[in-house]
């Protein structure tokens, strides 16, 4: 890929309609959503994926990742997550149902995590997945 005509940057408020139309396309997690939780990933001034970081009291979790089917697998999400990892608190969680991608990006599988993650595996499984599909990963820097 040429990622050098890529720009990971931080999400403005007029990026969010296209966010939350890509986001819900892909039945990602679209609650609470806020401009300024985003990275982006621009091409040519178009955005191409986004994922942001969300804030609970116990904790922080990378959420609602996403790449445009035409730019999946050319490395879009990973660097992507790579920066939000960067910006974001030593200990971050994500709750997921691809632990390959996010393992690839240092997050290891946990089955000990605040309890506020639980809301999010119950929406993976509102999504059919089983509960030994959802997996809750932390990542440490
Ligand atoms: C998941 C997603 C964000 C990955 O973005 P991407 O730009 O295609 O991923 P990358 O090209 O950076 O892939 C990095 C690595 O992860 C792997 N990978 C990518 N998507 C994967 C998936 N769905 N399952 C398992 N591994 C995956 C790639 O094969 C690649 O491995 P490699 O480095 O050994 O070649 C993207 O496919 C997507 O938007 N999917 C639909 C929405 C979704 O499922 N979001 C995640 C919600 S938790």
């Amino acid at each position: 890929m040429d990622q050098n005509s890529i720009k990971i940057t931080a999400a403005l408020s007029t990026d969010m309609p296209v966010i939350e139309q890509l986001a819900k396309g892909f039945d990602l997690d679209c609650e609470d959503m806020v401009w300024d939780q985003f990275m982006v990933a621009k091409r040519a001034d178009k955005i191409i994926g986004f994922g942001r970081m969300r804030k609970y009291t116990e904790c922080t979790e990378v959420a609602t990742v996403g790449v445009i089917s035409q730019e999946q697998k050319k490395g879009v999400g990973t660097l992507i997550v790579k920066e939000l990892i960067r910006r974001g608190p030593a200990e971050i969680y994500v709750t997921c149902v691809i632990p390959d991608f996010f393992n690839k990006l240092g997050f290891q599988m946990v089955k000990q995590y605040p309890a506020v993650l639980r809301k999010k595996v119950d929406f993976c499984k509102s999504y059919d997945f089983s509960e030994e599909q959802v997996f809750v990963m932390k990542a440490t820097k």
